[in-house]
């Protein structure tokens, strides 16, 4: 396994078919609605299984001020999660807030989600917004420190 930097088209197109995949298609949402306008500006991981070639965990980050940084679209391949992928892609993103000088990170968490955040450091801040009128989000923070 290793984690990169989508780059080329094809790499994108691995990244968002597999955020598709993920977060969009069990709710028969259209493709293109795992994109958004912030996609550009934003830092995107992606974890990669080098002897398939298959996206087996991405995620992303973007910043709302100089000191907050939100990780967004999270999500990894069916058949490789609770495997500790997940894991590695909240730290590099945490790593590169960090490296910003980013006091801390927010994130909006799908109550399925709500362990593996504080498993990670996340607090619950409030009961947030309902996505296709059936996924609870929860708004999470987590303090950066470099310890
Ligand atoms: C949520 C998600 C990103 C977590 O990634 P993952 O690779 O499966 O999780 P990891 O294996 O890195 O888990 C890290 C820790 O969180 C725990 N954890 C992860 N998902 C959990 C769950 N649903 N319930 C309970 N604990 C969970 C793991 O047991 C592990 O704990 P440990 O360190 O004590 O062993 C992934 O399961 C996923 O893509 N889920 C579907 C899409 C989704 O909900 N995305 C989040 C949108 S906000």
């Amino acid at each position: 396994m290793k984690i990169i930097e989508p780059n080329s088209s094809a790499e994108f197109e691995q990244y968002y078919a597999l955020r598709y995949e993920v977060l969009r298609k069990p709710w028969l949402q259209p493709k293109g609605s795992e994109k958004d306008d912030g996609d550009k500006s934003s830092i995107h991981r992606m974890i990669i299984n080098e002897e398939s070639g298959e996206a087996v965990a991405v995620g992303r980050l973007h910043f709302n001020s100089d000191e907050e940084a939100q990780i967004r679209y999270m999500a990894v391949s069916d058949k490789y999660q609770l495997k500790g992928y997940g894991n590695i892609i909240v730290k590099a993103l945490e790593d590169i807030a960090l490296k910003k000088k980013c006091k801390n990170i927010i994130l909006q968490a799908r109550e399925n989600a709500l362990k593996f955040y504080s498993k990670n450091g996340y607090e619950i801040i409030e009961k947030s917004y309902l996505l296709f009128d059936e996924i609870q989000h929860w708004l999470m923070e987590k303090e950066l420190t470099t310890d």
